[in-house]
């Protein structure tokens, strides 16, 4: 069992937890993943890991509860645990493979949108501690969504919060905040984007448009299993194959043929609608009435 130290909500849709699994954070490295599993029904939920502390053998991770299993996850409570906490998996983020030298001389930035915050986070933090200075975008529908602002600011050389409403910090989308960067002389030679797969799509036709020569996004959200073998998340890159869970997450962000992408997730929701549906109405429904019994 893997117990839940500390379980936080950081604002009305994300929820915080660290847990104890000291195994994943002695080899976890940022861009990495794990699979969670409440109990021995439970769904395999994979999420990208926040942070990590090798000394105290703990994982972060932050979580928006859309699914019946995320759902679960969100009313659990400091002392409960996982049944299941699988990783590090995935592929870690190709910048931290890089020479420091290298890292220092390109001009990076990265962009998290909504809960995409979680997973550029411990990127950023890898990049202070090796003294390579980037800066960094986060933004949110307002400011009650924008989560670990105070980590941000910690470690990125330049923090640029910004709203869809205009509630705090620059008002617009990541992509306009990326914009008047430009105006104001800036420029980059790599743009980092994770967040949901619409921002990702935008943010790379706005790198590119910019002229920034490297892109790079997170494919977390069209995985399903984690494991490479359901098949949900495969994605055509530069009109290659490839699968999120196992050759990513992360891909070439000017490669990546998101349109597709968003249509194999699309086809994917269904069940995941059915899935919540049984959670609140047991198992007595399948998706229709609820009356009759259906497939139970
Ligand atoms: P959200 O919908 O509130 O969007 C966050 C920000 O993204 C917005 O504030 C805006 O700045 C930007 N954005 C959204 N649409 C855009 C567009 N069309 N053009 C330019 N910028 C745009 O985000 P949320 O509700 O917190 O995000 C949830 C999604 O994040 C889920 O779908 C989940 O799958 C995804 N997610 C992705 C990763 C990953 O690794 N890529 C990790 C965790 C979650
Ligand atoms: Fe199932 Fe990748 S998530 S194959």
């Amino acid at each position: 069992m893997y117990k839940i130290l500390k379980a936080e909500q950081l604002s009305a849709t994300n929820y915080l937890m660290v847990i104890d699994a000291p195994r994943v954070a002695a080899h976890c490295e940022p861009g990495q993943f794990i699979i969670v599993k409440l109990d021995e029904k439970g769904e395999r939920i994979p999420l990208t890991i926040c942070d990590y502390d090798r000394e105290a053998g703990t994982i972060t991770i932050v979580f928006q509860p859309i699914g019946a299993s995320t759902q679960k996850f969100a009313e659990l409570k400091t002392g409960d645990s996982f049944m299941d906490f699988t990783g590090p998996l995935g592929c870690p983020s190709e910048l931290i493979e890089m020479p420091i030298e290298e890292l220092k001389e390109k001009k990076i930035i990265f962009i998290g949108g909504g809960v995409g915050a979680a997973p550029v986070y411990p990127q950023v933090k890898w990049m202070k501690e090796h003294g390579v200075d980037v800066d960094c975008i986060i933004g949110a529908k307002n400011k009650d969504l924008l989560i670990l602002e105070k980590e941000m600011e910690a470690v990125a050389a330049n923090y640029y919060p910004c709203t869809d409403d205009g509630s705090y910090g620059f008002s617009g989308m990541v992509t306009a905040q990326l914009e008047a960067l430009y105006a104001e002389g800036k420029s980059y030679d790599v743009a980092v984007i994770i967040g949901p797969m619409i921002m990702m799509k935008f943010g790379a036709l706005c790198a590119k448009k910019l002229g920034i020569k490297e892109c790079i996004v997170s494919m977390n959200p069209i995985m399903v299993d984690g494991t490479g073998m359901c098949g949900a998340c495969r994605v055509l890159v530069n009109d290659e194959v490839k699968f999120a869970c196992v050759d990513g997450p992360e891909f070439d962000g000017y490669g990546v043929d998101f349109d597709a992408a968003m249509k194999r997730q699309q086809m994917y929701k269904d069940l995941e609608q059915r899935a919540i549906l049984k959670l609140q109405e047991g198992d007595t429904h399948h998706g229709g009435c609820g009356n009759c019994g259906g497939d139970k």
